[in-house]
């Protein structure tokens, strides 16, 4: 019998600011609670940043998909020490890693040059390479890329420098909202991102700029609907059924959009009110048109495997793109899976998927 295919699941464990410095989220004090939740010690007011410890179970379920599925294999934080990692590498010999990696010593733009080690090395890894990490990690750069190509998304403009933003030149049409420009997750939406003077407009992206230390992406609002499409696959990809965020659950004054809070924080109004609800109810035309856009964003951007694309509907039911997510949170309550169970997969045959492609390249490659 030929021997199992190692797997190595690299991750990089998320850390925290502490009065130590930083320290490993897992050491400073976030531990596995009994409710089988990964609880913040830091956060002792009774909410649980989910954000900063999702990719500790997020590689446990990915581990025990694959074990189910006849893979071996091993789990390595990758942190920023490369020695460390290429030793591991050396000794493991994996055929395939399943990456996890989305940042080093806290800087996303890492993640490409992870991938880009990979690919010095000549390992098959699961999801994009770099050029598409790197590309969808800066929103205003995919959005001229897709608004080039015919890909609807909403009107923007990138402010480096709050000074240049005068209401003379300042072009588009309230409501406005304002992100940072080149963050995940929702990290830095809140419910005052939307604004509606100019006066609160030059305001947030001082605030943004000055927070995030990075230019803010300053978008018309598409006041409407908001649709997750998640592609899996190559040659052809398969977009799997269309899921919904249901903003009815939030209090009436509160934007109908997906914070922070609304995505991470358990137990505020925000996380409770919004609620991802699958096959979205759309007509048929409609889902038509959104996941043939989407599918063309995925292409568009160069994704792999699998990834998610964000779109909002207008009020007259026009699909926009907000943003294309290559490797999206691939934990087992993750928003990709619910689109992956509706069409009749369970956790371990997407994930078998998934890494099934890279163990093809790997085939491809040694032929
Ligand atoms: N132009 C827009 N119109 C309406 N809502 C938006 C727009 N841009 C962002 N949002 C809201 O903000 C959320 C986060 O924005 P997104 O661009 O997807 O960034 P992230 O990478 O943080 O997910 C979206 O899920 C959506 O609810
Ligand atoms: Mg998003």
């Amino acid at each position: 019998m030929s021997q199992p295919i190692h797997i190595s699941i690299i991750y990089n464990e998320p850390t925290i600011e502490t009065n130590k410095g930083r320290e490993f989220a897992i050491d400073a004090g976030v531990d596995h609670g009994p409710s089988g939740v990964w609880v913040s010690a830091a956060k002792a007011d009774g909410k649980i940043d989910l954000s900063e410890v999702g990719v500790i179970e997020e590689k446990e379920d990915i581990q025990t998909a694959l074990r189910t599925l006849g893979y071996e294999t091993s789990i390595f934080n990758m942190s920023d020490d490369l020695d460390r990692f290429l030793g591991y590498i050396k000794a493991i010999q994996p055929e395939v890693i399943f990456n996890m990696v989305e940042s080093l010593g806290d800087n996303a733009i890492h993640e490409m040059h992870v991938a880009g080690i990979y690919e010095l090395l000549g390992i098959a890894y699961t999801g994009s390479g770099p050029w598409t990490l790197g590309t969808c990690l800066n929103k205003a750069r995919t959005k001229e890329i897709m608004l080039h190509n015919g890909i609807p998304t909403a009107e923007f403009m990138l402010v480096e420098d709050p000074s240049h933003l005068t209401a003379e030149n300042f072009r588009l049409s309230f409501p406005i909202i304002v992100k940072p420009s080149a963050e995940d997750a929702s990290v830095g939406i809140d419910n005052k991102s939307i604004v509606n003077t100019f006066s609160e407009l030059k305001e947030r992206v001082e605030f943004i700029i000055s927070k995030f230390q990075e230019a803010a992406l300053v978008e018309e609002y598409i006041e409407g609907r908001e649709l997750n499409v998640a592609v899996i696959g190559n040659d052809p990809p398969l977009v799997m059924p269309i899921s919904e965020i249901d903003f009815s659950g939030l209090p009436a004054d509160y934007p109908k959009i997906v914070t922070y809070d609304a995505k991470w924080m358990d137990g505020t109004k925000e996380f409770e009110g919004t609620k991802g609800i699958c096959p979205a109810p759309l007509p048929a035309d409609v889902e038509h048109e959104v996941k043939a856009v989407a599918l063309r964003a995925y292409k568009l951007m160069g994704c792999r495997d699998y990834a998610r694309v964000d779109i909002r509907l207008s009020k007259t039911m026009k699909p926009y793109v907000l943003e294309v997510n290559p490797n999206p949170d691939l934990s087992n309550d993750a928003g990709y899976f619910r689109s992956a169970r509706t069409y009749g997969m369970t956790y371990a045959d997407a994930i078998g998927r998934i890494v099934g492609y890279a163990v093809e390249r790997r085939r491809e490659k040694k032929k």
